[in-house]
């Protein structure tokens, strides 16, 4: 039989079309791969020593139930208020409760003996982000001398943030048990190699692989992608208006979980800022999807409160009887309405603080009209901004900036909108979601296998 593809991820394709960019990019590769995919189900169960199968993602799924207490230290807890922040460079929201991390790595160690029952000596097992960073050494605890790969969705984290952490040399230790560790960014990489610099357990190789304690991890990044046919079919021309009569004229979008990590306060702050210099007789309008997401964190609840209070300042500042700036909802769109959505702006606001790749940047691109397309205004924290360098590129904490890229972008003359159109869509078009994967499991293929783990 041939080697089979195991991916390993917290969230998997079960329906809900707010699940971020990690199951839209995987369930575009996997589909076209085949392979199992491994994950927690959407609802908390209690019988933690089997896996059921799922369906979704176009490929075998099998879940693991996660119990109410795993939910709130694992996933809220470790994986959500310590690592997200610490990745995404916001130290000050770490909560550290001890049972937060006894907890994360001891679901890690669960969901490690649950792959080695179903896992074959020669599969590829490809591990998904923060909520698995020690699964590879539970793994080889287990005797599994697999390839295992590695790929984190979000930044990699600066060498002074991971001070933060209990046991900041157990992060280099858990990534070594990988053969391959993937990361977004040219960026990225460079600072997951300037971890490893620091840590005088690490050699760099000549081939530029590292080795630590034996063991030994090439480091490379793969930035991901969309399936940019799919997405333009979707958001072709001939599906219903999703605002029926109503459509804005000319409107810029947004389209973000509600996560403090995107920047979306801001981004209001600066349309609010253009509101006030517009061209006269102009009614812009900022149509902003932001679906809810892990709203029993407090950081959370604050951003959302926050984001609802702009809001609601700048429409009751600037809103006519029969105009409103702001278009705020706060609840996921199916993806068919939001290609199409994309389609019909004249701008799309990514203006992430900090982002690992930033999809929605892509998915704006490929809705687009090359004949007459809109104008991606792209954060420069957002990996996507490391290849897409002809979007207009900002900086998120300078509202005057952002602010006169939405007038720049909105005044744009035509020859202008198209030549940078064309250079982000070969981007896009470069780094698509099967390109991306097949990339992954070629270099893991060719890696050096791991000798047969101590146990
Ligand atoms: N998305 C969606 N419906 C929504 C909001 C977002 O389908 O209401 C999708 C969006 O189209 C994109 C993904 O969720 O494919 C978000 O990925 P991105 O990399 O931009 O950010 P993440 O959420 O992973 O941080
Ligand atoms: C980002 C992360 C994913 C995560 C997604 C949605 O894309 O990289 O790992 O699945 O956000 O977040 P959630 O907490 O709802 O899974």
């Amino acid at each position: 039989m041939p080697p089979r593809l195991i991916a390993v991820s917290n969230r998997i394709p079960t329906g809900s079309p707010s699940s971020g960019g990690l199951v839209v990019a995987l369930r575009d590769a996997l589909s076209a791969s085949g392979g199992l995919w491994i994950g927690a189900h959407p609802d908390p169960g209690t019988g933690l020593e089997e896996m059921e199968e799922v369906s979704g993602g176009g490929c075998r799924c099998l879940a693991f139930r996660l119990s109410e207490e795993e939910i709130s230290d694992y996933y809220l807890g470790y994986a959500n208020s310590v690592l997200w922040p610490l990745c995404h460079r916001r130290v000050d929201l770490v909560e550290m409760p001890s049972t937060y991390e006894e907890r994360y790595r001891a679901v890690n160690a669960r969901v490690a003996k649950l792959i080695a029952q179903v896992a074959r000596p020669d599969d590829l097992i490809w591990v998904h982000d923060y909520h698995f960073f020690p699964l590879a050494s539970e793994l080889r605890a287990l005797g599994l001398a697999n390839r295992i790969g590695f790929f984190l969705h979000i930044p990699f984290p600066s060498l002074g943030d991971l001070s933060v952490l209990s046991q900041p040399e157990d992060f280099a230790d858990w990534l070594a048990d990988y053969n391959l560790l993937g990361l977004q960014t040219r960026g990225d990489v460079a600072r997951c190699l300037e971890m490893y610099r620091a840590d005088p357990r690490a050699e760099f190789m000549p081939d530029g692989t590292v080795k630590m304690q034996g063991r030994i991890t090439s480091v490379r990044s793969f930035p991901i992608g969309i399936d940019v046919d799919h997405f333009r079919e979707l958001a072709g021309v001939g599906g219903r208006n999703p605002f029926g009569r109503e459509a804005p004229d000319g409107f810029v979008i947004g389209v973000d979980r509600l996560d403090y990590s995107k920047g979306i306060p801001n981004r209001f702050r600066a349309f609010g800022r253009y509101l006030k210099t517009r061209p006269e007789g102009t009614r812009p309008c900022l149509v902003q999807i932001a679906p809810p997401t892990r709203e029993r964190v407090q950081a959370y609840q604050d951003i959302t409160s926050e984001l609802e209070e702009i809001a609601g300042r700048l429409n009751g500042a600037f809103a006519e009887l029969d105009w409103t700036p702001i278009r705020y909802i706060h609840r996921s769109i199916d993806r068919s309405v939001l290609a199409r959505l994309h389609r019909m702006a004249r701008a799309c606001a990514v203006t992430s603080l900090a982002d690992g790749m930033n999809l929605v940047a892509k998915e704006f691109v490929a809705a687009q009209d090359p004949e007459d397309p809109g104008v991606l205004i792209l954060s420069r924290f957002a990996g996507a901004a490391e290849d897409m360098t002809e979007a207009l590129l900002v900086n998120p904490y300078d509202i005057e900036e952002m602010a006169a890229a939405i007038h720049q972008a909105l005044e744009m003359p035509l020859d202008e909108r198209r030549a940078r159109h064309a250079a982000c869509m070969e981007v896009v078009r470069r780094t698509d979601a099967t390109r991306w994967a097949a990339q992954f499991l070629a270099a893991l293929r060719t890696c050096m296998p791991t000798l047969s783990p101590q146990v």
